[in-house]
């Protein structure tokens, strides 16, 4: 025996003494030259304020170094807010690749498109790339209308049955980002009804993903990653059964209107070409997006991946995008004239690609939103192995490296005054040239699908909004304080009232 005389405590606590030294010694190891407190707590690190996390605690810690770090249990996280350490890491596809927290496997799917690296994430997703050209986007815009129109009658309805008092909008903002999100992606192959349920439930999802979780709670009933996962299956089946619906009529030769239709048709003259050249037959003009075929499931479990990257962002746009612009009558009454003159004067006349592209106001706007709260202030990578990022500093193998968003985007130096609204600056000031600093949608293969989509989507929201329904914002102290719940959010859940504009 190497301790004859210790009894079962000193044993105990010794041991008890060499994890807490060796936890230390791998956090500092780890840390090396970059920030970061001088010791961990114990084991647990900061772990209860990363439960409750509070954006001025990001503001601190980007501020306090380019390159800065904790550790929370067993996980090493290095935080980038240089804006070109943070390029090089969106862009160091070897080194790093995109990381959810361990349970969205389990919540989306472990087959899901979005966890796939390499040459296998890219060729699938230069299929998805198809379904979202300036001529897809123009397919979709009339079932975004329609949205639209249902969600504006909705909040009208909504603030007068609230005896015209003011109510936090923020959920009826995430209940119409879902709604367009399922038409754009089914059209009317889902219910209303389902639309409706997945609206009302979808941000249980959202919660079962927090970068924090309790392990095995998805198997106990009842607690949020339990009812996450539950809400994720049944968004699952119906999306698949949509898919299926799609099929059928896409057969019979309907002609496309929404992100399935699209996808599904992009099979059918793939199969075509396919089968004609295996055929024998010459001078075949190859389809423009030329894929395999997918499963209804397959279909169906992409479909979530997108209202999953799509919900949170998109609800965190808009709220504020209503709330500034409730706040700058100058900037909506330049936005409501401009959306009047593209239509020539006939503010029911349906939303173009075209009248987009020419709005020069309203796109400025819309930039400036996503530059001013930018909804994905940083996103989580995981280094696969060693990751020499700077000259000085190597992050060790299996830390989580996260590029920040956020300080690029109010970057004094690309964007003078950072902190104030100011379309102007995309208009006569030089902020379209700063493409570095532009970072709303990342970078590198796995950046946003969606960022011509999103603006698109946004200008066609507010312009209609901006000549159909007035809306009062109801500044409290607490309005622009920010909550973050995945993205941004007002802390008081953005009170308006809504009204029929005569
Ligand atoms: C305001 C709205 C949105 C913002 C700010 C946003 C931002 C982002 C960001 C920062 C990423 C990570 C990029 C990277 O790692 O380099 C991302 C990825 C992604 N986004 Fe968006 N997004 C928005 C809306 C949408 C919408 C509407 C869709 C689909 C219809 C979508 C689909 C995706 C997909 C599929 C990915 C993962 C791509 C991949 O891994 O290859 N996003 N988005």
């Amino acid at each position: 025996m190497y301790f004859p005389d210790w009894n079962g405590w000193q044993l105990v606590i010794t041991i008890f003494l060499i994890l807490i030294a060796y936890d230390q010694f791998s956090y500092i190891k780890n840390k090396g030259s970059i920030v970061g407190p001088m010791f961990k707590i114990p084991f647990m690190g900061p772990f209860i304020s990363a439960l409750y996390p509070k954006f001025e605690e990001y503001l601190a810690q980007w501020a306090s170094g380019p390159l800065s770090c904790i550790s929370v249990f067993h996980k090493f996280v290095v935080l980038a807010s240089d804006r070109d350490i943070a390029h090089k890491v969106f862009k160091s596809p070897t080194y790093a690749e995109p990381c959810l927290v361990p349970i969205a496997k389990d919540i989306i799917g472990t087959s899901a498109w979005v966890f796939l690296t390499g040459k296998v994430h890219a060729e699938y997703r230069r299929g998805l790339t198809g379904l979202f050209t300036n001529k897809a986007l123009s397919v979709y815009l009339p079932v975004q209308e329609k949205v639209y129109t249902d969600y504006f009658d909705k909040f009208v309805a909504a603030s007068k049955a609230n005896g015209l008092k003011p109510m936090g909008f923020m959920g009826h903002f995430r209940e119409i980002n879902c709604a367009l999100s399922c038409r754009t992606f089914f059209g009317d192959y889902i219910s209303q009804d389902a639309v409706t349920r997945i609206a009302d439930d979808f941000y249980l999802v959202t919660a079962a993903l927090e970068l924090v979780n309790v392990p095995f709670s998805i198997h106990v009933p009842f607690t949020k990653t339990w009812r996450g996962k539950r809400i994720a299956d049944t968004v699952l089946a119906e999306f698949t059964k949509c898919a299926a619906a799609c099929k059928a009529n896409m057969e019979s030769g309907a002609e496309p209107t929404c992100i399935v239709d699209e996808w599904v048709l992009h099979m059918m003259e793939s199969k075509n070409y396919n089968s004609r050249i295996a055929a024998g037959e010459e001078g075949v003009e190859k389809p423009t997006n030329l894929i395999r075929e997918f499963t209804n499931e397959e279909i169906g479990q992409t479909m979530f991946t997108f209202l999953f990257a799509s919900q949170d962002a998109s609800s965190s746009a808009t709220t504020w995008l209503f709330q500034i612009l409730a706040q700058r009558p100058d900037v909506l009454g330049r936005v409501r004239e401009e959306n009047l003159a593209v239509r020539n004067g006939d503010r029911n006349r349906p939303f173009k690609l075209s009248m987009f592209e020419s709005m020069t106001y309203t796109n400025a706007v819309i930039k400036e939103l996503l530059r001013y709260r930018p909804p994905v202030i940083f996103v989580p990578y995981l280094a696969k192995k060693s990751f020499p990022l700077t000259s000085t500093y190597t992050v060790p193998k299996g830390a989580m490296v996260i590029p920040s968003c956020y300080p690029a985007l109010h970057d004094a130096e690309a964007y003078p005054n950072p902190d104030v609204f100011d379309p102007e600056r995309w208009i006569t000031g030089d902020a379209e040239s700063k493409t570095k600093n532009w970072l709303v949608f990342g970078a590198g293969p796995h950046d946003c699908l969606a960022r011509k989509y999103v603006p698109l989507t946004m200008a066609a929201m507010i312009g209609k909004a901006a000549l159909e329904v007035d809306w009062v914002h109801h500044a409290t102290r607490r309005s622009e304080e920010i909550r973050v719940f995945a993205t941004l959010f007002p802390m008081d859940e953005c009170p308006l009232v809504f009204t029929t504009r005569m």
